[in-house]
């Protein structure tokens, strides 16, 4: 049986898949992420690395790992923190989490949509500091979600969960792939939809071709009064180029759950108004981050038994 280090705590149970199959597991229970020479001796030592979306697992690590290294799994969807090709040439099979937790996050997107439209973040901060000293007629003036038009961009699994959200809530629902989905509300142009949309959704993967996809002059083509929503991956968005259109108030508002350089966040974001930010929990209830758990080590307890695992990512 196999060596699989788990470089990150993981939900109880999450790893039960792993003991099943009678693989030894080496855990990271301190919880603090490794750092690369940590993660090279970790590979150094494994059949297979449990890992999350803080590791980097590069050319390096991979090759730390040697003949022995013959998995990598994630615990997330997006694997923009693995080197999938060089994976690939090293004949290390990498699996992900797809399909466990589209409604989840689909949920998080929703909370805020409803979260930026309607200013929460805003009232509820001034409410706590104090600063509320009764019930004012023109305070906190948002937009309303309901009858609003949302721009899905990318349609997998996760934005169609949002575009249906938005459906159930009254509102008129169009999307943008680089591919014809055929399907009603399509728009071909990403600009035409954005000039288009009251609420803008991303819901891409990282790739060099999504890196700051929604840059300064796609910011500028948005309504003033619109909201813009990232719960895909932070370098998705230029993030300053955001800060300033809400300090210069050409977008309304904004509600993210990822940045460009996690965990640190813009100081100019911190500081833009009408901006709801939450730390990357898109996925973060307990039934879905545990089964996302499994997902993965079901991955890891197929390629070593010499089977090709349902969420192997291919390039
Ligand atoms: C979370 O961000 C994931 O990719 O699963």
């Amino acid at each position: 049986m196999g060596c699989v280090v788990v470089t990150r705590r993981l939900p109880e149970g999450g790893t039960d898949p792993l003991a099943a199959a009678g693989h030894d597991v080496a855990r990271n229970d301190g919880d603090i992420p490794f750092t690369k020479p940590e993660l090279c001796a970790a590979a150094a030592a494994a059949d297979a690395i449990l890992c999350v979306l803080t590791d980097r697992i590069d050319d390096d690590v991979l090759a730390a790992g040697g003949d022995r290294l013959r998995v990598v799994a994630t615990v997330a969807v997006g694997y923009d923190n693995i080197d999938v090709s060089a994976a690939n040439a090293r004949g290390v099979a990498v699996c992900n989490t797809p399909g466990v937790l589209d409604e989840t996050t689909a949920d998080l997107a929703f909370l805020l949509i409803l979260a930026a439209s309607r200013l929460a973040a805003d009232a509820e901060r001034d409410l706590r500091a104090r600063h509320w000293t009764g019930w004012g007629i023109t305070q906190y003036l948002g937009n309303d979600v309901h009858g609003a038009t949302l721009g899905v961009v990318g349609y997998g699994r996760i934005g169609k969960a949002v575009a249906r959200r938005g459906a159930g809530f009254g509102m008129q629902v169009l999307h943008h792939t680089r591919t014809p989905t055929g399907m009603p509300g399509y728009v071909a142009d990403l600009d035409e939809l954005l000039a288009e949309c009251d609420v803008v959704s991303l819901h891409v993967p990282l790739t060099a071709d999504t890196r700051h996809l929604l840059d300064a002059r796609r910011l500028g083509l948005m309504k003033p009064t619109a909201v813009l929503v990232n719960t895909a991956r932070g370098p998705v968005v230029d993030e300053e180029a955001l800060a300033r259109a809400l300090e210069d108030g050409t977008l309304f508002a904004a509600g993210l759950d990822v940045y460009e350089h996690e965990p640190t966040v813009h100081p100019s974001l911190l500081a833009a108004p009408r901006t709801v930010l939450l730390p990357h929990v898109g996925s973060a209830s307990r039934a879905t981050r545990t089964r996302m758990a499994r997902l993965a080590c079901d991955g890891i307890v197929a390629v070593l038994a010499g089977e090709q695992p349902p969420n192997l990512v291919r390039v």
